[in-house]
């Protein structure tokens, strides 16, 4: 097999962009299984791979899951005060993103995959179940299909956890909508390098 050059192979990773639109069309599980198992290469803090997946196959989940994102939703708005008409346009569009999105992915952080208990220690986990989640996405791009990024369950860390019956180890930190895209991103403005960078 040839393999693909550097420069091919920063094109690809310059590529992926963040799709908030889907096709209706299913993602075959082969397919799902293979970006998992990419996902589960990310590098990890000591190697311990704190990352763990739960895949929404039931449309009774994912209700539960809308359900429990969406009261939080409300009660962190109606807390700040936000308008009546905001809070439900606000629930309506995320029940209609989650409902759209082809596969739902929770990452979780395993709060028992841990070496000690000091506070870099839960920084270097929650930073591994990131790299899980961009390998993730990565591999999705790879496939051909489109991602995005989802913070809602941070919001709702507990709620999510009783939603999906997960064990009491897991922490939500992250969901994934995955799908063929049925968008074309906007051009997205970098900050330029030199920016960004010392040296
Ligand atoms: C930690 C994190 C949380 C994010 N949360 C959301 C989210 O809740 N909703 C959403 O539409 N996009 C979310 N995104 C996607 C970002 O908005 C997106 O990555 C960013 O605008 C850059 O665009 P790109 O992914 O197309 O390069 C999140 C991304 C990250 C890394």
């Amino acid at each position: 097999m040839m393999s693909p050059s550097p420069g091919d192979l920063h094109a690809f990773l310059r590529s992926r962009r963040s799709i908030r639109r889907f096709k209706p069309d299913p993602v075959p599980a082969a397919v799902i299984e293979r970006i998992l198992t990419t996902a589960i290469h990310a590098p990890s803090a000591h190697n311990l791979q704190p990352w763990r997946f739960a895949l929404l196959a039931s449309e009774s989940a994912r209700e539960r899951l809308g359900q429990a994102l969406t009261a939080a939703m409300r009660r962190d708005m109606a807390a700040a005060d936000a308008p009546e008409a905001e809070i439900e346009t606000r629930v309506t569009r995320s029940l209609r993103r989650l409902n759209d999105a082809p596969v739902v992915i929770l990452l979780c952080r395993d709060l028992t995959a841990v070496r000690e208990q000091k506070p870099q220690d839960t920084v270097m986990a929650i930073q591994s179940v990131a790299n899980a989640a961009t390998y993730l996405l990565l591999a999705a791009h790879a496939e051909g299909l489109g991602g995005n990024w989802i913070c809602w369950p941070l919001y709702a860390q507990e709620e999510t956890r009783t939603a999906l019956e997960l064990p009491e180890a897991w922490e939500p930190q992250a969901m994934l909508f995955l799908g063929y895209a049925d968008e074309e991103p906007k051009e997205k403005a970098l900050k330029p390098l030199l920016e960004v960078t010392v040296t």
